[in-house]
């Protein structure tokens, strides 16, 4: 690691700063992706205090878990961060508990779930059907509770992935929040754009967690031309300082970056999984609906195989969470290679080692700028468009 790389404290890349960065408060046009529980206040704040935009994944969280995180990232950083949510496709489908959830569960797929349970070493798969986490809110269905601390915490940057965050635009702004959203095809892109989102990130196909049919390259000038003036953020299979470079020429004002911070020291995933990653080629990860019900690109398991094997189907969202939650318990959370969730693109190629988050932002950053040595975002964006 060499000294500029931890010197958060440094003179900003200028040539690389964007109008976005101005409105963020930041200096790099680096964001970290809000992941699940995997990017809390440790990797965000790491990201912060590089120079870019670090992001919490809050969506398995309860509200008051969501302000615990929220008060520690800003015990290590004095800069901007954001917190990121599933957001139902509908409000309506808010407010499910997993015990209700839990009852539409066919039997047939509770017990293939815990058929491949037993054979990987969890013995009782059935006494986790029914526990306290049966309490619980349902995948991405407590979605107003939980902007309700987030806005009441006057979070700086809010970022809504999957359903559009129009229902709660207007009640952000009051608060002072930026509103982002995360979108796979350019009709979400007009649809978030139009229901008052701040920013759009346009994530490819590529991109690890869950994702869509578009790739990046192709994604993101449709994008651009479809919500302009509204900034778009490009995401998807963006690793090192030449995806940077490549997205800002597009006319992006930002990267939002992934699987790249799964392999830092401050991640919060088992030091098997970050392995994994490093170990990972360009086609590793597939895409499997087996953990969420959602399209979602991950390293294969044996999980993965053995849904992809089965004559039934995954269920949608948000019964599939919940019968892995109830069916793998803690084996969700990092302890079995055979069973828990590895997400990750497929950049995960280009990954060579575990490095800190910082060195990450500092690199991508120095390289980006290398390259469009005497560019500036300003005067090379299409004045037709
Ligand atoms: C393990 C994992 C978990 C993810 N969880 C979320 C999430 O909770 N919310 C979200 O908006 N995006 C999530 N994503 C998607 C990322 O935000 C981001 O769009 C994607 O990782 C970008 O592509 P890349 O992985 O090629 O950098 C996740 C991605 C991964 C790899």
């Amino acid at each position: 690691m060499t000294q500029q790389a931890t010197d958060s404290s440094r003179v900003p890349s200028s040539n690389i700063r964007t109008p976005l960065c101005e409105r963020l408060g930041i200096d790099l046009p680096i964001i970290s992706a809000g992941m699940g529980p995997i990017s809390g206040p440790t990797l965000a704040a790491a990201v912060s205090n590089a120079g870019g935009l670090g992001v919490m994944g809050c969506t398995t969280m309860a509200p008051e878990e969501i302000r615990t995180y929220i008060k520690r990232c800003r015990e290590l950083t004095d800069k901007p961060f954001g917190v990121d949510l599933i957001l139902p496709a509908r409000l309506d489908q808010s407010g499910a508990r997993v015990s209700d959830v839990a009852s539409h569960i066919p039997d047939e797929h509770r017990a293939l779930a815990e058929h491949i349970a037993q054979q990987h070493g969890i013995e009782h798969a059935a006494s986790n059907a029914r526990g306290p986490t049966d309490d619980r809110m349902a995948l991405g269905t407590d979605s107003e509770a939980q902007i309700e601390v987030i806005l009441d915490e006057k979070v700086p940057v809010f970022v809504g992935a999957l359903g559009s965050p129009g229902w709660m635009v207007d009640r952000a702004h009051e608060a002072g929040t930026i509103v982002m959203s995360m979108v796979g095809n350019v009709k979400q892109a007009i649809r978030v754009a139009q229901d008052g989102a701040d920013v759009v990130v346009a994530q490819g196909t590529e991109g690890g967690g869950h994702t869509g049919h578009v790739g990046t390259m192709a994604l993101l000038p449709q994008v651009l031309d479809a919500v302009s003036p509204t900034p778009v953020v490009a995401a998807g299979g963006i690793g090192d300082g030449r995806g940077l470079a490549a997205s800002l020429v597009m006319g992006c004002q930002a990267v939002w970056v992934g699987t790249r911070f799964l392999a830092t020291e401050e991640a919060g995933i088992a030091g098997w999984m970050k392995a994994e990653i490093v170990a990972a080629g360009d086609q590793s990860p597939i895409i499997s609906r087996s953990y969420t019900g959602k399209r979602f690109r991950m390293l294969p398991n044996e999980w993965t195989k053995a849904w992809d094997e089965a004559s039934i189907d995954p269920l949608p969202m948000p019964l599939q969470p919940v019968l892995v939650m109830q069916t793998l318990g803690g084996m969700a959370g990092g302890s079995s290679p055979a069973l828990t969730q590895n997400g990750a693109g497929n950049i995960a190629g280009l990954i060579e080692k575990i490095v800190p988050a910082a060195e990450v932002v500092h690199s991508m950053a120095d390289e980006a700028q290398e390259l469009l040595r005497g560019w500036s975002w300003q005067s090379t964006r299409l004045k037709s468009k």
